[in-house]
């Protein structure tokens, strides 16, 4: 069987019109195909028509689209009373309340009231798309067709192949999701499915390191955007979604992956989760709230005035301590050059997923005087460091001090196997890689996905291009080595990777 989405007469049918299905019946009209909008509650079509009529009005009035594509585009949607009314649709897409049940009941009514080739599809969020489509008499032509919200502005689409849908069911949708001018792409489906699998790498370990006494929520903010790239840290994002999204699906997946201990969830996010401090919608979450809902930001302290007598920096990671001896340079200051610290040097280690403590007596250093840096990102905006738990006050003061000389603030951190960005982007990276290796998607695809429908500044293939393949590998087998947690252990697509010294993105024959 084929679908011809290029079809002029192509119909939609759209059930359930609150956040997520107003948005996919809108870019569905936009893009020029009939829709039909059913919800059961009475009047929410309605409303949903006068919204989506609204937003494309607004949208010919910034000139990007016109006034009359907007008022045919309205024009195309048509309200109906219930699913019962579906019959003329060549897609139908669900985007009703998220429960198994629920669903599946619509789909079994649903399979006697299309016709045999309409295609049948769910914009779950969180569920199996076989295990929705399990209980069906035709689970070949049912998928995931997993939007973004808010739907017009989030141009990723997700189509998921169940265990028995059939090729040409997500050729077709595919094609639709173009047509409705999304970026689609193709999935098996997995828990999480792409984009949620991958977003955990960077909620859960934020909250991980949290947890253990690392770091402050609004630290690892601090250091996730301007290390790491990111428009928002962990914090700042599970702040706009809300707890009780997050958790839940945290748990879920966790779940769903059979308890794998990559997606271990976090107590910090149950514990919120269960006092009902989830974020904005409650007015408080890791942050508290000014009245005009602004997150209130505590500002950071000054740096201490304080400086070293001298400098000695390891020699025991080579590029990290070129790239920190170039930047004292420029700061103005000279570094020690024996082959040993002298009696009151300050101490610099660059470790890569080591924490101070390893990095120190592994190299045999005064654990007293040692403070590791992190070099492996561009030390431009921020720097973060780490004193090993018995480091004097007098030196981590010294080493602040210092970097923050030339006005770039410091992030001063608790001991901990990669610092904050190190393990935190290491486990997005992680978890990318276990993606590919269960050819849930491509490399290529994963990145595309992470970046369009997480904003990621890389997706996980890219951060290994950027900050180095074998340097990702080593700092999960570090932290896999020191905290002797499964949870930390690389995944073996990656080790082979860093073995072999190739992008991630290497395409495999
Ligand atoms: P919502 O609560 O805003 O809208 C659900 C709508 O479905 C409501 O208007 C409700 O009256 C209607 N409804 C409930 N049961 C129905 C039934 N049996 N028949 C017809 N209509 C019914 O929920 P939202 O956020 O739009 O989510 C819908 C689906 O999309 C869920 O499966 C959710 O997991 C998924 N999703 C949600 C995302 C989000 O960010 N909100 C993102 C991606 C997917």
């Amino acid at each position: 069987m084929k679908l011809d989405v290029s079809r002029a007469d192509l119909t939609v049918g759209v059930i359930g019109t609150g956040a997520m299905g107003r948005g996919i019946a809108q870019v569905t009209a936009a893009g020029g195909m009939r829709v039909l909008m059913t919800d059961a509650r009475p009047g929410a079509a309605a409303e949903a028509k006068d919204f989506i009529g609204k937003m494309l009005d607004r949208a010919a009035e910034k000139g990007s689209i016109s006034k009359d594509e907007a008022t045919a585009a309205t024009a195309r949607i048509t309200i109906v009373d219930s699913h019962k009314d579906m019959k003329p649709c060549h897609v139908v897409i669900e985007a009703i309340v998220e429960n198994l049940d629920a669903k599946r009941a619509l789909f079994t009514e649903l399979e006697d009231i299309v016709t045999p080739e309409c295609i049948l599809v769910s914009n779950t969020s969180s569920m199996s798309v076989t295990t929705i489509g399990a209980k069906l008499k035709t689970p070949q032509r049912f998928a995931g067709f997993h939007f973004f919200n808010p739907v017009p502005l989030m141009k990723l689409v997700e189509v998921i192949s169940g265990l028995l849908t059939e090729e040409w069911v997500c050729d077709a949708l595919m094609a639709l999701g173009r047509r409705m001018t999304r970026e689609p792409v193709r999935l098996t489906d997995a828990p999480g499915f792409l984009v949620n699998q991958v977003g955990r790498g960077f909620s859960l370990e934020g909250s991980h390191l949290v947890y253990e006494g690392v770091s402050t929520f609004a630290d690892v903010d601090r250091v996730m955007r301007d290390v790491g790239g990111f428009r928002m840290g962990p914090f700042e994002l599970m702040e706009l979604t809300g707890l009780d999204v997050t958790q839940p699906a945290s748990s879920l997946i966790y779940n769903q992956f059979f308890q794998e201990p990559r997606y271990r969830p976090s107590l910090i996010m149950q514990s919120r989760f269960e006092a009902g401090v989830l974020g904005r919608k409650s007015k408080k979450g890791f942050y508290e709230y000014d009245k005009d809902m602004k997150a209130i930001f505590a500002p950071e302290a000054p740096a201490p005035a304080a400086r070293p007598e001298s400098v000695w920096v390891s020699p025991v990671e080579a590029v990290g301590s070129a790239k920190l001896i170039e930047l004292l340079s420029k700061l103005g200051t000279s570094v020690e050059t024996g082959a040993k610290p002298s009696a009151k040097a300050l101490i610099l280690v660059t470790p890569i997923g080591e924490d101070a403590t390893t990095a120190a007596t592994s190299q045999g250093l005064d654990p007293k005087r040692t403070i590791a840096v992190d070099t492996l990102f561009p030390m431009v905006k921020r720097r973060t460091i780490m004193p090993t738990p018995i480091t004097d006050p007098a030196y981590r003061d010294a080493a602040h001090g210092l970097l923050a000389s030339d006005g770039v603030p410091v992030t001063v951190c608790r001991d901990s196997p990669g610092f904050i960005a190190q393990r935190i982007i290491a486990m997005i990276v992680n978890i990318g890689c276990s993606i590919a290796q269960s050819r849930t998607a491509s490399a290529a695809d994963i990145d595309k996905a992470v970046t369009l429908g997480l904003n990621y500044p890389n997706g996980p293939f890219k951060f290994g291009d950027v900050l180095g393949v074998q340097n990702i590998h080593r700092i999960l087998e570090n932290m896999n080595k020191i905290y002797a947690d499964p949870r930390y252990r690389p995944n073996i697509w990656l080790t082979r990777r860093a073995k072999l010294g190739v992008s991630l993105l290497t395409p495999e024959p």
